[in-house]
């Protein structure tokens, strides 16, 4: 695992040039997206980047990874909505290659798995983290097999997620979210995480034994991945 540790400005802009670099090389390659606030000052830079021609998105497709069960699309909640918001109406990228499971069709969510193995795997899957290590809406104890799949929300993953909406009751119970073996076959990841409310379980993540009760740990076996942190999430982690 690399650590790269920055501002919060900056980390944004230098997991940015990630995808100027992975562009360039590939320009049609398969980008797994994230939601939350940690990546929203990354995306503002991509917007800026593409915009002053620097990065193209022509031809990439994307796959994010999750999305709350019963809500549709046009829900200012939902995960399709954020991305369109913060990032695909405001790229060069086609809107028919993005891709964000359904929270409606639920039937058989394993088929997420096929369609990205399809447009040929993950080449590099953006990753928060939650106070509690979930990766992607992975919650302690998902199995490390696991692949696309309906989960129910933790009570405290309600209660962080309440701030975007106007009471606890409205947060979906369930959300669907890519497994953790979903998330391990991409070829690179990167996780990003600031703030001080992430600096335990940054330094648990990394420094910490591999457990299922810490998901994102298991990102310890996976041979290509940049962890993008600001000073406040770095504090705790001993060198
Ligand atoms: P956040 O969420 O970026 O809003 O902190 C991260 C996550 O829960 O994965």
């Amino acid at each position: 695992m690399k650590i790269i540790i920055d501002t919060k400005e900056n980390v944004a802009k230098r997991a940015a040039q990630r995808y100027v670099e992975l562009l360039a090389n590939k320009p049609d390659a398969v980008l797994g997206g994230a939601t939350g606030s940690t990546p929203v000052d990354l995306y503002k830079e991509l917007v800026r980047l593409n915009k002053a021609g620097e990065i193209s998105f022509k031809d990439a497709k994307s796959f994010n990874l999750d999305e709350y069960v019963g809500l549709e699309g046009t829900h200012d909640q939902s995960y399709r909505y954020f991305m369109n918001d913060n990032l695909f109406n405001h790229i060069d990228i086609k809107m028919e290659n993005t891709h964000v499971p359904s929270g409606i069709d639920i039937e058989c969510p394993e088929k997420y798995d096929e369609e990205i193995k399809a447009a040929g795997g993950v080449d590099m899957q953006l990753l928060g983290i939650g106070v509690d290590g979930h990766i992607g809406f992975n919650e302690p104890g998902t199995p490390w097999d696991s692949l696309t799949h309906i989960v129910e929300l933790e009570q405290n993953t309600r209660e962080v997620n309440s701030r975007f909406f106007s009471s606890i009751d409205e947060v979906p119970t369930h959300a669907v979210t890519m497994g953790i073996k979903t998330i391990m076959n991409a070829r690179s990841i990167i996780l990003m995480a600031t703030g001080s409310s992430k600096a335990e379980i940054v330094k648990a993540f990394i420094e910490g034994p591999i457990t299922t009760e810490v998901p994102a740990s298991i990102l310890q076996l996976h041979p290509f991945t940049e962890v993008y942190l600001d000073y406040d999430a770095a504090a705790l982690l001993s060198k």
